[in-house]
């Protein structure tokens, strides 16, 4: 099946959709983003991803393309034309197209691009296999919390971590706290036995995985406590693990030589797994 993406107002086959040269997303990532994933058929979490998308344009003085009502509508059309049941919605807003100078250029629209991919989701969580992080320096700009296109540290992150025989990269401020991964938040379940992960502030992107499965997680008497934690204590925590979209939540089993717990996906994280999985399949409250 060819797949279809919505570009400014249109649908057009995957390999002939385009944007100008001048995009200033291309020439300064100049832009925003969000990855929605579609279990069944619903969007998970569709609304605070769409609070967020608002957010991250108001920080950067963007408006929205289109009122959030049509644009749910082309979210919608966009998973029906690519048969998305399961799988990923992206959708990037970009400053638009205009000559390149660094000041926002004037009476430019915005541009919008959606596509669509399928995945295999979700999976059992006694089936899910642990994953090796390493740690690196944070070398990101001051507003993380903005879901910017502007992701070369974390490219480079990523790439890092792939090459050590890695799944993820965990970045460290200056004051050797893990801010979060290149494209996950970084979670402990400290010694304590609660649950850790890091406050929200400019460091982090604020998760919408996170904030559901913090939610969750109280609702379930899972304590959840949000402080930061250093990378010597996530070594010796009881479990670690990472969530977002696209990972839902993954069980961290080696930090760099540090391995956690007995090797092995812990009980914590494979429960909390399985409360997200509920959730997202709709199981447990309707989450559109
Ligand atoms: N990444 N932190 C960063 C830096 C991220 O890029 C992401 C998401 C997250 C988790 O956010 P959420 O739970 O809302 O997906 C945390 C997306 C999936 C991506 O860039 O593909």
């Amino acid at each position: 099946m060819s797949r279809i993406a919505y570009v400014n107002g249109r649908y057009v086959p995957h390999m002939e959709a385009r944007v100008h040269i001048e995009d200033r997303g291309y020439q300064f990532a100049d832009g925003v983003y969000e990855v929605i994933a579609v279990v069944g058929g619903r969007l998970v979490d569709g609304e605070p991803h769409l609070d967020r998308l608002e957010r991250s344009l108001t920080e950067l003085d963007m408006a929205m393309p289109m009122a959030r009502r049509p644009l749910r509508v082309v979210l919608a059309e966009t998973m029906r034309r690519n048969s998305v049941h399961d799988g990923m919605i992206y959708l990037q807003i970009t400053r638009g197209a205009a000559r390149r100078d660094h000041a926002f250029p004037r009476g430019v629209r915005p541009a919008l691009v959606v596509t669509a991919r399928r995945a295999t989701m979700p999976p059992d969580p006694d089936a899910i296999p642990g994953a090796k992080v390493i740690t690196a320096p944070d070398i990101r700009w001051r507003r993380c919390d903005i879901k910017s296109v502007s992701l070369l540290p974390n490219v480079l992150a990523k790439q890092q971590a792939i090459e050590s025989g890695a799944y993820e990269t965990w970045m460290v401020d200056d004051d050797g706290h893990i801010t979060e991964g290149s494209s996950t938040n970084a979670w402990i379940l400290a010694r304590d036995g609660c649950v850790v992960t890091r406050p929200l502030d400019n460091a982090i992107l604020g998760g919408i995985t996170r904030q559901t499965l913090i939610r969750l997680a109280h609702g379930a008497g899972v304590d959840v406590v949000e402080r930061a934690f250093s990378v010597d204590e996530a070594k010796a925590a009881r479990e670690a693990f990472m969530t977002s979209t696209t990972n839902l939540l993954r069980p961290v089993t080696q930090i760099d030589d540090a391995v956690i717990g007995n090797g092995e996906p812990g009980e914590t994280s494979r429960r909390l797994l399985g409360l997200y999985l509920a959730y997202a399949r709709g199981e447990t409250e309707s989450c559109d």
